[in-house]
């Protein structure tokens, strides 16, 4: 709250300044001045500030705050990113037992791994000690020691005990910090004679509902959902699975590699740009722009999913390398993954709020089995990615200096290719006001 506060004040200040100046080289307009007043009153975080009643054709898009400040990245937390189907990784990082990898969801720490019995497990990754970290990357583990309270020369002070609860010597020597097994129960425990009121079996990790769709590993914090595979597939994707079955979204694609991208941008900021229906393209991705038939891009909205689609460009002029294919299909899932299957490629992109004003980017890359090989043909895809990507993070953090400008309020949709963009605004709308 008192960072709000200060960020209003600061606001209302720079408005001031910036007013002041305008008047005195006489570029006093009546649009900007109304623009300044508005935003100085409406630097408190208010989700009334867009209406998904409003028609495309005449609604504003949502106000500067939704972009910037931290009350409103506070509640998006809690009402978006705590609420829904996360996807946090690949199958194929936990595909035999003991494999295991770590991540953050806002200020959710999390551990995912494949237990002794095959199962695929999530846990909150903190020590029911005093909070640790217990694991960090990923790798193979047979349990979870805490790395915090870990003595190596300590003897009579390692308890465990049988599974009648009964606390009996354990050994003498090195002990292990509190310690965990794959299925979550706490195992070990050190130090703790004369601990009294203490029930081991209320002291597991904190499970986290985990679930797999196609090549994705998906979290949900709410702890009242199922983990049922259809129901998965219906709360996330909705009718839209199909499509996405049939466009070639599944698990037989090998996976390459990683690329992870921190943006000074609100998360939002590189969404909206990911659903302007590709109205940035032809200006600021000319490579990309000469693959592809920009004239027959089309949009499709499903329940909590929007479909781009895009025809490849001709393949006159080129050579052998052909990275984008015949057809670029785009998908968006709300609220903030996005499945790009392009040619023999898919990547994926997962946007992760770091803070109101920055976000990171994981890009996974797969590749049709026959080319994973490819050396080539590899890292030539990767360059153009990454060529495209750079373009996009320059362009998303321009955006993000313009909407903390006090000369802009809100904005509007080009209302036959933006509608992706403002069914997303009408989403977070939604779960805001839930
Ligand atoms: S915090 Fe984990 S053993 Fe102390
Ligand atoms: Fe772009």
């Amino acid at each position: 709250m008192a960072t709000a506060m200060s960020m209003s004040t600061t606001t209302a200040t720079a408005t001031t300044a910036k007013t002041t100046s305008l008047m005195s080289v006489s570029l006093r307009r009546s649009w900007s001045l109304k623009a300044f007043s508005v935003k100085a009153a409406s630097s408190r975080c208010s989700t009334s500030e867009f209406d998904p009643k409003i028609p495309i054709e005449k609604a504003p898009t949502p106000p500067f705050s939704w972009y910037s400040l931290p009350s409103f990245h506070s509640l998006e937390l809690d009402r978006i990113f705590y609420k829904t189907w996360q996807v946090v990784g690949c199958s194929e990082e936990i595909k035999d037992p003991g494999d295991y990898f770590t991540g953050r969801v806002g200020s959710v720490e999390f551990v995912v791994c494949r237990d002794d019995n095959g199962k695929v497990r999530a846990f909150h990754n903190v020590c029911r000690h005093h909070a640790s970290l217990l694991a960090y990357g990923s790798g193979k583990k047979s349990c979870f020691v805490c790395p915090y309270h870990f003595n190596s020369l300590l003897v009579d002070v390692d308890f465990t005990w049988d599974q009648h609860f009964v606390w009996v010597p354990s050994y003498i020597g090195r002990v292990p910090g509190w310690t965990y097994g794959l299925d979550g129960p706490l195992l070990k425990a050190t130090r703790i004679t004369g601990i009294q009121n203490f029930n081991v079996n209320e002291f597991g990790l904190i499970p986290i509902q985990v679930a797999i769709w196609g090549p994705f590993v998906l979290l949900n914090m709410e702890q009242k959902v199922t983990s049922d595979v259809d129901d998965v597939a219906n709360e996330w994707l909705g009718s839209a699975s199909e499509v996405l079955n049939t466009n070639g979204v599944d698990s037989s694609l090998s996976y390459i590699c990683r690329r992870e991208y921190t943006i000074e941008c609100n998360w939002k900021v590189f969404c909206d740009n990911y659903l302007d229906g590709g109205y940035h393209v032809p200006y600021a991705h000319k490579g990309l722009a000469n693959g592809l038939k920009l004239d027959s891009y089309s949009t499709t909205i499903f329940e909590k999913v929007s479909i781009q689609i895009c025809e490849g460009g001709s393949m006159e002029g080129k050579d052998d390398y052909d990275r984008l294919g015949s057809k670029a299909f785009y998908a968006f899932i709300y609220p903030n993954f996005m499945i790009n299957r392009y040619g023999p490629w898919m990547d994926t992109n997962l946007v992760l709020p770091l803070g109101p004003k920055k976000c990171q980017v994981v890009f996974d890359y797969f590749l049709e089995p026959s080319l994973k090989d490819d050396k080539d043909f590899i890292n030539r895809s990767l360059q153009d990615s990454e060529r495209v990507q750079m373009e996009d993070v320059a362009l998303c953090e321009g955006v993000q200096r313009g909407l903390e400008s006090p000369a802009y309020c809100f904005g509007r949709y080009a209302p036959k290719v933006e509608n992706a963009m403002h069914h997303f605004h009408c989403l977070l709308h939604s779960s805001l006001n839930e």
